[in-house]
């Protein structure tokens, strides 16, 4: 049996280490959800306590440990097309005007999805541009899907779901999503969709390799989690990497920390970058 008590000092420093390492704040009610998920990375060291878990993660060979322990505790709910008005505007006002702007002399258009979890969101994303783009190869188009967590991300790229997570769509964005049967009662999506995203690790505190611009960046439902002063920091690297008439697009209950000068809010939680 696992020993999944955890002392007031073991939290603190799991917290302050979870923090550091990906700006997380876990807060005081999370306790006991914490616990239960330390007590998997417990399970599979082959310890027996949440205690003795603390104590390992104090020795120099727990450096390979902290991205098992970030991927034990970061939330990954999310699901095909949520917060629908975001594609909507996707769909109808951004992608349309970017594809005339762009085609014809190999523009680029460049999307991304920046807390991607398990693909929902950028499958759906892929799957409305792949409906305005239509067969058209006169624009580059891609879309950049990233997460911290490494687990979730091989998810993602596998993009095989229980059709449960589909019946529930609303009929005019099901068959955008392209399901291909997978043979095991799951689904696919299909290459096509598959070949418009690159997955890759990134955490949204550290250094970003890219340079940008990109026409539109997803944020949503990670800033939840994080202090003012790091929402505020991502805010302005976000800007300097969105081109001006790009747009952001925050979770549902997520706002800036402050008024920035470069984005003006121009819909539910869309926020466009002045030129
Ligand atoms: C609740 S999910 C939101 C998924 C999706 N954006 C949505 O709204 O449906 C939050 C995601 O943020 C990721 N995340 C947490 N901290 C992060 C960080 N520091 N850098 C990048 N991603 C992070 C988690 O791994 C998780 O997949």
């Amino acid at each position: 049996m696992t020993d999944v008590t955890l002392t007031r000092d073991d939290m603190g420093f799991i917290s302050k280490l979870v923090y550091e390492h990906a700006g997380i704040v876990i807060r005081e009610h999370k306790e006991a959800m914490t616990r239960g998920r330390l007590a998997r990375r417990v399970k599979a060291l082959g310890l027996h306590s949440v205690a003795e878990y603390c104590a390992y993660l104090k020795t120099p060979q727990a450096a390979d440990e902290i991205p098992e322990l970030i991927n034990a505790v970061t939330t990954n709910h999310t699901s095909f097309f949520r917060e629908r008005h975001h594609f909507d505007h996707l769909r109808k006002d951004v992608l349309p005007r970017l594809v005339q702007e762009r085609s014809g002399r190999r523009g680029r258009i460049r999307i991304w999805c920046s807390a991607a979890s398990s693909g929902e969101e950028p499958y759906s994303i892929a799957a409305v541009s792949r409906d305005v783009l239509g067969n058209r190869s006169d624009v580059d188009f891609k879309i950049l899907a990233t997460d911290i967590d490494t687990d979730i991300l091989a998810k993602a790229e596998a993009a095989i779901y229980s059709p449960d997570q589909f019946d529930r769509l609303p009929s005019d964005v099901k068959p955008l999503l392209k399901l291909e049967n997978s043979g095991r009662g799951e689904a696919r999506i299909s290459d096509d969709l598959r070949r418009m995203i690159a997955f890759k690790r990134l955490n949204l505190i550290e250094r970003w390799p890219m340079s940008g611009p990109f026409d539109v960046i997803f944020c949503r439902n990670v800033f939840i989690y994080f202090d003012t002063q790091t929402k505020a920091s991502i805010l302005d690297r976000f800007v300097t990497l969105l081109a001006p008439g790009g747009f952001l697009y925050l979770g549902h209950s997520e706002s800036l920390p402050q008024p920035h000068p470069q984005l003006r809010l121009i819909g539910r939680t869309i926020y466009e970058r002045l030129p």
